[in-house]
């Protein structure tokens, strides 16, 4: 039986190798500023959503979507170099940003590269005709409902009453959709039922959410080291995460440490947040939708890929600081 571990591990091999193929050898600064992220790394984490989907609707089904996974990806990678301009972070997977290597047109133009070649590569998997045009309209839709919930993100930073079912919605478009997208893109190029690819988009978004709120919890707990940002960011820049809205509720002000913060200062700050009880809290809400998520798989018969997929979602809430 293969572990969830070394799964991921082997997808990752596999997309990378794909990636490079595409994406190792272009010339010019915009297209290698294009590609800067993606070698650096990641967990592919969407394209094996994509994958394990489509062959939890139909085995072997994912051998001709590659493309698909690679254009899931594509779309990542995308919003995470706009999305580093817009939070002002300066690294990301262990390296430099693109707009800190080059410069913000060009990091936005890099973007638009990604964006647009994403959905040339989901045109290229060897899938039904109908299912394409499906799996296409999903990820135009989803591009919007990312931008809108980027930009509830950034609004939210000027605001002091931002509620829970804010801070979900907002995270449910910033980031649920994506895998809500993957999951149901590869489940409907592998030819899901409208159920079976409903049911899938719900695994995902809820997945997604859970991801989220852990990675709020990775961008405090976690060193730069670890996770290969910069840490505290969300701190510095007034994100109104659960944990700021959390912290708010038990009367603990995050105003002070909008600024550059040391190691012993965000150590400090994260004891208060324990003995509060703001972190367990924050958890347990991170819990309650990774549960939700497996949920959604019970319509799907027994196989090994949907027993990966519910282990993804365990994953993602205890991936580490
Ligand atoms: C980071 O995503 C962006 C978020 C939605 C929080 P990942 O943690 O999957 O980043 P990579 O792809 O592994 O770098
Ligand atoms: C961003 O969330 C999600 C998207 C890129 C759309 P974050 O701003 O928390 O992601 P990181 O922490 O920079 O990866
Ligand atoms: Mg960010
Ligand atoms: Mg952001
Ligand atoms: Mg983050």
């Amino acid at each position: 039986m293969t572990t969830l571990e070394e799964y991921l591990e082997k997808n990752a091999d596999r997309i990378d190798k794909v990636i490079n193929r595409y994406f190792g050898d272009v010339h010019g600064d915009l297209f290698r500023a294009s590609a800067h992220l993606l070698l650096a790394g990641g967990k592919r984490l969407r394209p094996a959503v994509v994958i394990l989907a489509a062959d939890a609707v139909k085995r072997g089904s994912s051998d001709d979507l590659l493309p698909a996974a690679l254009a899931l990806e594509l779309t990542h990678n995308f919003t995470l170099i706009h999305d580093d301009i817009m939070d002002g972070d300066v690294t990301r997977r262990g390296v430099p940003t693109v707009h800190t290597v080059w410069d913000e047109p060009t990091a936005i133009l890099a973007g638009d590269v990604l964006y647009a070649q994403a959905f040339e590569f989901i045109c290229l998997s060897d899938a039904d005709d109908a299912a394409k045009v499906r799996a296409t309209k999903m990820l135009a839709r989803t591009c919007a409902e990312i931008c809108e919930g980027q930009s509830m993100d950034m609004a939210f930073e000027t605001r002091d009453d931002v509620s829970e079912p804010e801070y979900l919605e907002m995270v449910g478009k910033k980031t649920g959709v994506l895998y809500g997208a993957s999951a149901a893109i590869g489940g409907i190029l592998a030819g899901a039922n409208p159920v079976q690819a409903d049911a899938l988009y719900q695994f995902g978004v809820n997945s997604g959410i859970a991801f989220q709120i852990q990675d709020d919890l990775i961008d405090l707990c976690a060193s730069s080291e670890k996770s290969g940002k910069d840490r505290a960011s969300d701190i510095r820049e007034g994100k109104q995460t659960l944990i700021a809205i959390k912290a708010r509720e038990k009367g603990i002000d995050l105003a002070p440490y909008r600024r550059d913060l040391t190691d012993a200062e965000i150590d400090d700050l994260i004891a208060r947040l324990k003995d509060a009880g703001v972190i367990d809290e924050v958890r347990a809400t991170a819990v309650a939708r990774a549960a939700v998520a497996k949920e959604a798989l019970s319509i799907l018969p027994p196989s090994e890929e949907k027993r990966l997929l519910a282990e993804i979602a365990d994953f993602f809430i205890n991936r580490g600081f």
